[in-house]
């Protein structure tokens, strides 16, 4: 469940860290700041740290420079083999935000940077109730995504995409679960979270979900 856009990983694995620095025009505008997105999730990050969708390792480094200790998820094989060959004393498990092994020890805060829209609506909020389940009584997930913050907002981000011949990018935007920011505020409340949300590209926005 939540793994069907695996394929895609495993074509980009060896080419994504040149992406997120802004080499496919496509992608530029989602990367855009990608670096200081990173920075804004690790330094809002506490305690022991579960990671999901670790990728090529670029969050789990940060949090390890905080001296956090990570628990990195990635159910991607070459992720998961560049991000272990990068950092070798990361750690880094097969699992998925609905399927992963889950730390002996205490979670402070779970983390999560252009991953979460790989999960429908229904696995969103399935995850969303584990996290309550993991965390400890005022952990927060910390997530950076790309979030529509209205209907409208949606339809523009399409048109200029279908306008520009970006094909790759819309079709990603078509298929992938990108959620309204409403929608998501509100599944995290249902499941006992306070939510805050702040945007820091024209794709993607910071949430931070406090349980309650
Ligand atoms: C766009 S990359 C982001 C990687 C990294 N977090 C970053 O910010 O650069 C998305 C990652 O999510 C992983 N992923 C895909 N489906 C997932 C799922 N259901 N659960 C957890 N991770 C998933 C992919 O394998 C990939 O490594």
């Amino acid at each position: 469940m939540g793994r069907e856009f695996l394929d895609v990983f495993e074509e980009w694995a060896s080419s994504y860290d040149e992406a997120v620095a802004g080499e496919d025009p496509q992608y530029r505008d989602v990367f855009d700041k990608y670096d200081t997105i990173l920075d804004t999730v690790a330094n809002v990050a506490e305690g022991n740290v579960l990671e999901f969708g670790v990728g090529t390792g670029n969050l789990s480094e940060k949090l390890v420079q905080k001296n956090l200790q990570v628990f990195g998820i990635e159910p991607s094989n070459p992720m998961r083999e560049i991000a272990q060959e990068k950092f070798p004393e990361l750690s880094i498990e097969e699992g998925d935000f609905l399927n992963f092994p889950i730390p002996a020890t205490e979670i402070n805060s779970i983390v999560s940077t252009y991953a979460f829209h790989h999960l429908k609506d229904e696995e969103k909020e399935q995850a969303i109730q584990k996290f309550h389940d993991v965390l400890v009584p005022n952990g927060k997930v910390i997530f950076a995504d790309t979030v529509y913050e209205t209907e409208k907002t949606k339809q523009d981000i399409h048109e200029e995409a279908k306008t520009k011949g970006y094909t790759d990018l819309l079709h990603d935007l078509q298929t992938e679960y990108y959620p309204l920011l409403e929608d998501l505020r509100a599944m995290f409340e249902r499941s006992g979270f306070r939510f805050e949300a702040k945007q820091l590209n024209k794709f993607v926005w910071l949430f931070v979900a406090e349980k309650q």
